[in-house]
């Protein structure tokens, strides 16, 4: 059984999906104070291989709500992506996130010792290395966040190592750079409220009430002026949470990867692929720099390749196409 925290949520609703196609029994654990009950129910109703999706409704903030779920069910590993990820919200509230993201991962990293489960999956992301130093980041890169929301990723990054020298807790980080994109079969995709990501913004202007994208910045030292990002399609980046599993399983040792493509794209040249997806003119309005926007992330990925054998397929318009099929979907 795998248990998955944060698993109403975009990323780990793919990895719930993933997992009961690959015929895994899977429990998911989440506050749905920001995953969605609909999700859930989605999930829930899928003719799968998997055995069971057992959902338990939790805040990894109150202990006794994860510890019951390791009395309950015989967990073999957790892949744990519940965590708030707004960086502006960091900014503004950092309380909200030292206390959610890196108390409630110490809450469960607790529950994992006491019932001697020993392998996680963290999601951890790109903004643990703070400003570039150079592109494409690898590994080695300083790890100097610049929020909140990295700081507390990176928190968790450090703990882990040290209960992993103390207790043979083994875990593998996945440094995320730009998820885009949703299940081609419809059943789950990128849901959050507020929106704050480019590709569903972009789409929902196509959508909506006639209200123009608003891209943040055209000054910056790039190709054309706007930032320029590393845009990781969903399915490929769960393939890598499949991989890091099977990794740990084997008795694989603590590490941590990047996950990204080794390309980046500006924020120009990914509006100009949701024109093309949805066939006509999207209204832009080109508006100041949003704070703490670094210029270029560009992923290197050739650890994740060398050391899972991973290796991302689909192209951003892949990854459009399917995020513009989940938005049209959701509108209907
Ligand atoms: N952008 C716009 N308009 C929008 C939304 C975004 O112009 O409405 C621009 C941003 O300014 C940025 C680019 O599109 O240049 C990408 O922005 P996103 O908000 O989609 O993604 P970020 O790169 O800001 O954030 C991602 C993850 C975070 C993570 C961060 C690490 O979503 O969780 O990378 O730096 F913290």
């Amino acid at each position: 059984m795998i248990l998955v925290t944060g698993g109403a949520g975009y990323i780990g609703s793919h990895c719930v999906l993933r997992l009961l196609r690959d015929g895994k029994d899977v429990v998911v654990f989440d506050s749905l104070e920001l995953g969605h009950q609909e999700i859930i129910d989605r999930l829930s109703k899928l003719d799968r291989p998997g055995k069971l999706i057992a959902f338990r409704k939790g805040d990894l903030k109150e202990p006794e709500d994860i510890e019951a779920v390791f009395s309950e069910f015989d967990i073999d590993a957790v892949v744990h992506f519940a965590a708030y990820s707004q960086v502006a919200e960091s900014m503004r509230d950092p309380q909200k996130y030292y206390y959610n993201n890196v108390y409630g991962t110490l809450n469960l990293l607790k529950a994992m010792m006491s019932a001697d489960v020993k392998r996680i999956v963290f999601s951890s992301t790109a903004a643990t290395y703070g400003e570039p130093e150079y592109v494409p980041i690898d590994e080695g890169h300083p790890q100097k966040p610049i929020n909140p929301y990295g700081n507390t990723k990176l928190m968790v990054e450090r703990i882990m190592d040290d209960y992993d020298r103390a207790y043979g807790l083994r875990s593998v980080r996945l440094r995320y750079f730009n998820v885009v994109g949703a299940d081609p079969a419809g059943n789950v995709g990128e849901w959050h409220e507020p929106e704050t990501h480019l590709v569903p913004n972009v789409l929902k202007s196509k959508l909506g009430d006639g209200k123009e994208f608003s891209l943040f910045g055209t000054d910056y030292p790039t190709r054309d002026g706007t930032c320029v990002r590393d845009y990781i399609d969903i399915e490929d980046l769960i393939e890598a949470h499949m991989l890091a599993l099977d990794y740990l399983m084997k008795g694989g040792a603590t590490d941590y990867f990047n996950l990204g493509t080794n390309d980046g794209s500006t924020v120009r040249e990914v509006f100009s692929v949701c024109e093309d997806v949805v066939g006509s003119k999207i209204p832009l309005r080109e508006c100041a720099r949003r704070p703490g926007d670094p210029a270029t992330l560009v992923a290197d990925n050739a650890k994740a390749k060398r050391v899972l054998g991973w290796a991302p397929k689909k192209t951003l318009k892949d990854s459009v196409t399917t995020a513009w099929a989940w938005e049209r979907s959701r509108q209907d």
